[in-house]
């Protein structure tokens, strides 16, 4: 079989990352998100770390010419199937993935679209908990975890994120309908496209991403 390359496209906080983490549970995939190879750099305090910090905190996206380096980097490096969680971001990072696949002779196999209301993403974002260990999303409401501040999985202790404030959340659900959400239209036009009601609960949204997988393999 081709290795796949799959995108998950959505606002923030429309379940990427936690749709993602499931993939990777059931099908032999691995997550390259763009987020958090950033928040790694950041505390690693790496010259990138401490540009980017700067964008994200504001809730703008971080330079296409920084991002582009990063994923390319990434791709040649890795033999699995992929998932890409935040990238691409912007009509420019998809033209350059086009010409990414077009150098290492691959395709993309499926774009997901995880459509969510912005008051629920509102919401979903400032009650978000993460966990530092595995990087597992709790909700302070929807989605308790057993013990307070504690991962269930891993036992690590779990923080909010630096732009997951009321500001930020404003500003990058601007960036998302200005600039991510035309590439919906741009992979409709390529027949990549499947919608998913990313409204639903978890367990719900994942058999039709299941689905649509399954229909690719
Ligand atoms: P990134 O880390 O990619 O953040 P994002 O796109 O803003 O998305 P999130 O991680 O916030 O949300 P998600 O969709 O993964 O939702 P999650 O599953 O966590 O990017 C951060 C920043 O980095 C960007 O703003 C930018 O500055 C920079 N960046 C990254 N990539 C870039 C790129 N390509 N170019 C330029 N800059 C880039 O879920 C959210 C919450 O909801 C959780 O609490 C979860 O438990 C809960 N939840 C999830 N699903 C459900 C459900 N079905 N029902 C109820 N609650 C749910």
């Amino acid at each position: 079989m081709n290795k796949m390359y799959l995108i998950l496209l959505g606002a923030p906080g429309s379940g990427k990352g936690t749709q993602s983490k499931l993939i990777v549970e059931k099908y032999p995939f691995i997550q390259i998100s763009t987020g958090d190879i950033l928040r790694e750099e950041i505390s690693n305090k790496s010259s990138l770390g401490v540009e980017a910090k700067k964008f994200m905190d504001n809730g703008q996206l971080v330079p296409d010419e920084l991002i582009i380096k990063i994923l390319k980097e990434k791709l040649l490096n890795t033999q699995k199937h992929i998932i890409l969680d935040g990238f691409p971001r912007n009509l420019s990072q998809a033209k350059a993935l086009d010409d990414m696949m077009s150098e290492i002779g691959g395709s993309i196999s499926s774009v997901i679209n995880i459509s969510v209301e912005d008051s629920v993403l509102e919401e979903r974002l400032s009650g978000r908990l993460v966990c530092k260990g595995c990087g597992a999303s709790y909700h302070k409401e929807f989605l308790i975890p057993k013990k307070k501040g504690i991962c269930d999985k891993c036992g690590a202790d779990l923080y909010q994120r630096s732009d997951d404030s009321p500001e930020s959340i404003k500003q990058r659900l601007i960036v998302y309908h200005q600039s991510t959400k035309p590439l919906i239209d741009f992979y409709d036009a390529k027949d990549l496209l499947s919608n998913v009601d990313g409204g639903k609960e978890v367990n719900e949204i994942f058999e039709s991403i299941t689905s649509i997988i399954d229909g690719r393999i």
